[in-house]
């Protein structure tokens, strides 16, 4: 977690790197901080809170550079405060560094300082031990002392270095936590991710594991573990730097919301061919790899997890394996069964979700085929993949997913078709009408968002609720998941999902009169289990609101309110399914003032265990 940028250049150092902390607050938001050589001294400034808290105390104009380092927080070690934000400075803040990750050694190194060095420590980070490593090694060379501290720190970092006396050069190093260099005119960048950067560069470096890199103004250098020149390709971006504006949205949830017909319409063109067959350009999965698969993982977290969820159930229907999914943090401490005829399938919108990268790796150790579901673009968990099926949805700024999650269900179609009519066990009416299907999505998700003003009426009748229940059968099942995770993260209600045939298992113990419930009801061979279920829980005076397609009215008969989503396939009705309940959930947490783009507690990127 947590987002780092430095800027080399030639003047105006603040503005850059406040613009660029300012893009990357989804990473983490509880505090933030920026340091600047000035006059043989490096000037730490940081604040607890959101970055306008850290611009209300820099405003004055000397205090600007041509060069710096800034952070924007998420807490791990330590409570957000003042003394906690990064920057941190060793004892006389010649050397000063910001730091996303965990140093797990750092109670070992801080005692060693503490009693070699008899340093006092300001902070209850991790991170500060760094800057005490790098300052006792500093003898005028800042390159030589981040390499003689990186060998003495474990754990997973990116960490952004500068020095008094070296005052025009940045050293910056990659340890499982994504950072990129910044190629500008006559200046020089380094971000934990592009979008930092945008407003000024749009060729890059992508920093790889163990790699460093030293920046002046006119010259990047990337070194391996060994000390040896890296010759790395420039990376040129090319999307629309627009796309991480807000665009006259109150909000970035709302706008991503609206972006799905979009992010749908290019996730699909980008893999069909005119001739309709999936086009695999850049999958060098073969025929017989498919056909020996005898067992496939999806591994995710979040809201990633909750598209696994779906994709189980349509890889498994189209592909004919057994599918099983996991939670990325669980997978990797239950010794699954994974062999060389495993496909693991990582899911993730940002590939640098540490719990997603560990599991990728651990499957990869057991000889497992790793195909990765990502958005971002030469992201970690894409670049240690055998295949990348990418998300085209655009940067995803709210920390709250949604247009991530529809381009992820996208591509489990995708995959499922693939291997199902490779393997034979997709004919070619449901491959042909599968696709038809996908291509209508974009058309049909924009009718639902015509209807957002009705959807946000229920927020407001609902949005004083301390509890909601989502309830759903087979593909439902998986899409209540993702009503009740963005209902949660959102508003802080208390929302919670459960298959709906298991409510008469337990649940249904709370439910009482006016419990308000979502009842997804899109499955068209389950229709009448889940109207019985709804009979349940409404004999026992709980509020339904209703989520059906359009012309199954039957539902009206027991829900109080009905969404209806226009006619589909069942397959696909997830990708419709969830869209009212993510602009449900937008509309409560606006009336409950909330802080839609930035909840609290969490962040988009989670890049710690
Ligand atoms: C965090 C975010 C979630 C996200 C999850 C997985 O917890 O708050 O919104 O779903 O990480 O992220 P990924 O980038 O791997 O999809």
């Amino acid at each position: 977690m947590c987002g780092i940028v430095g800027f080399v250049g030639r003047d105006h150092a603040k503005e850059k790197i406040i613009d660029g902390l300012k893009r990357l607050e989804y990473r983490g938001y509880d505090s933030a901080g920026i340091a600047l050589p000035i006059n043989g001294k490096i000037e730490i400034r940081k604040h607890v809170g959101e970055i306008k808290n850290l611009e209300k105390i820099i405003g004055d104009a000397d205090y600007d550079s041509s060069a710096g380092i800034g952070h924007t927080r998420w807490a791990t070690h330590g409570v957000p405060s003042d003394v906690n934000a990064h920057p941190h400075g060793n004892s006389d803040n010649t050397i000063a560094i910001v730091h996303n990750g965990i140093i797990e050694n750092y109670q070992e190194i801080k005692e060693r300082l503490v009693k070699e060095y008899g340093i006092t420590f300001k902070s209850d980070t991790d991170s500060e031990v760094i800057a005490h490593l790098i300052g006792v090694f500093y003898k005028g060379d800042l390159l030589e002392a981040v390499n003689k501290a990186v060998a003495e720190m474990r754990g997973a970092y990116a960490v952004g270095a500068i020095a008094a006396a070296e005052p025009d050069k940045i050293v910056a190093v990659r340890k499982d936590a994504p950072l990129v260099a910044g190629i500008g005119k006559g200046c020089n960048f380094i971000a934990s991710d592009i979008p930092a950067l945008l407003k000024y560069v749009r060729e890059v470096y992508l920093i790889e594991n163990n790699e460093t890199v030293v920046l002046t103004k006119d010259d990047i250098k990337i070194y391996d573990e060994k000390g040896n020149t890296v010759k790395r390709d420039v990376f040129h971006v090319t999307w629309d730097a627009d796309a991480a504006e807000k665009e006259g949205y109150e909000h970035f949830m709302l706008k991503e919301i609206h972006e799905q017909p979009k992010g749908i319409y290019e996730t699909l063109t980008r893999r069909i061919n005119d001739d309709g067959t999936i086009n695999l350009d850049g999958i060098s999965m073969t025929k017989e790899d498919i056909e020996g698969f005898n067992k496939i993982y999806i591994v995710a977290c979040g809201t990633a997890y909750h598209a696994g969820l779906v994709g189980k159930l349509i890889i498994e229907k189209m592909a004919r394996v057994p599918v099983e999914v996991d939670i990325a943090s669980e997978f990797r401490y239950r010794d699954p069964f994974v062999d060389e005829n495993t496909l693991f399938i990582a899911i993730s919108q940002s590939g640098e979700t540490l719990d997603t990268l560990a599991a990728l790796r651990e499957a990869r150790k057991k000889g497992a085929r790793i195909l990765s579901v990502v958005n971002v673009v030469g992201s970690s968990v894409a670049r240690e993949s055998d295949d990348v099926f990418y998300t085209w949805a655009g940067p995803e700024i709210a920390v709250a997913s949604t247009k991530a999650y529809t381009t992820q269900l996208i591509c489990m179609y995708l995959i499922g078709l693939y291997m199902g009519s490779t393997k034979g066990t997709v004919d070619k009416e449901l491959y042909t009408g599968m696709l038809e299907e996908l291509k209508a999505l974009p058309d049909k998700v924009e009718r639902i968002l015509q209807n957002e003003e009705d959807i946000a009426a229920l927020a407001k009748q609902y949005h004083r609720r301390e509890q909601v229940f989502f309830i759903g059968r087979g593909l439902d099942s998986g899409v209540s998941y993702e009503g009740s995770l963005k209902l949660k993260e959102i508003s802080y209600i208390n929302s919670f999902a459960i298959a709906a045939g298991e409510l008469k298992h337990g649940t249904i113990a709370l439910m009482e009169e006016e419990t308000l419930v979502f009842a997804l009801a899109t499955q068209d061979f389950l229709y009448e289990k889940m109207v019985s279920n709804v009979e349940e829980i409404k004999a026992r005076g709980a509020r339904i609101v209703a989520v059906a397609k359009e012309g199954r009215t039957e539902i009206e008969k027991v829900a109080d309110q009905v969404i209806y989503i226009p006619d589909c396939a069942d397959e696909v009705a997830p990708v419709l399914a969830v869209v009212p309940l993510q602009i449900f959930a937008y509309y409560v947490a606006r009336y409950r003032g909330c802080n839609i783009d930035k909840p609290k507690n969490l962040a988009k990127s989670v890049t710690v265990e």
